[in-house]
């Protein structure tokens, strides 16, 4: 069968052979990077915004045009729903409807996260959905597990869950977490009549398989 144009083509085929160090790497090292104004600019606004609400967050990172955020607070009309994304281009295209509990911000989540962890935001749930998937393996350290990035992202806590059409990222995302000591995942195929992204539409409309990963960052002790 020919590969839809949507295929994940990539030269790995299994967890990549340097992840575990990389992870250890990161968890053993202080991510030092400068955060960015703007990033810096916007996470003060929220922060202000999630002080003064007193309700539980819930945020939506790599939102894209935003459509799971409204969803998300179409769901969760109690919450503060955040939904973050680098590119201008894909916020500007979301249609803003009813729903007031939710916001949509451009972020670097390389800063946005690590300033989300250290003022210890009370993060209900946590989205990651279709994230870049980076198959390439000389790029393993751009996908979210393989970043530096990857030790304040859970911190941030809540329940946090993936979406991917491809298994491995997922696969791979499962094995840092256990090296974090996080071993209480789900991972799981799973279709569904109401797609909550724009990627997930095109990826099932395409007949791909979506998975989906979850671990519950709050409630675990870590085994390490
Ligand atoms: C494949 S798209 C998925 C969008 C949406 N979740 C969906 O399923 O339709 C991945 C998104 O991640 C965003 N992204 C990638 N790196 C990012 C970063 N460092 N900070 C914020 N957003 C980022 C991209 O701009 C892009 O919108």
């Amino acid at each position: 069968m020919q590969a839809s144009s949507l295929e994940i083509i990539s030269n790995q085929s299994d967890i990549h052979e340097h992840l575990e160090e990389i992870v250890q790497k990161h968890l053993a090292t202080d991510f030092q990077k400068p955060i960015s104004a703007h990033t810096q600019a916007v996470f003060d606004r929220l922060n202000e915004q999630v002080l003064q609400s007193q309700k539980p967050v819930i945020l939506d990172s790599c939102c894209g045009v935003g459509e799971s955020t409204q969803h998300l607070a179409e769901l969760y009309p109690d919450a503060l729903v955040i939904g973050l994304d680098k590119s201008a281009c894909r916020l500007a295209k979301h249609d803003a409807l009813s729903s007031h509990n939710y916001v949509l911000e451009r972020v670097d989540l390389n800063d946005f996260w690590r300033l989300v962890a250290q003022a210890q935001w009370p993060v209900y749930k946590h989205y990651l959905l279709y994230p870049n998937p980076w198959p390439k393996s000389k790029h393993i350290r751009r996908r979210w597990h393989g970043a530096a990035v990857f030790p304040a992202l859970l911190q941030i806590g809540g329940q946090l869950e993936l979406r991917s059409n491809w298994k491995l990222y997922l696969e791979e995302f499962q094995y840092a977490l256990h090296q974090a000591g996080f071993m209480d995942t789900t991972f799981n195929a799973f279709q569904t009549e109401h797609p909550m992204t724009p990627f997930e539409r095109k990826y099932q409309l395409s007949a791909h398989t979506l998975w989906q990963l979850q671990v519950d960052l709050s409630s675990q002790v870590r085994s390490r």
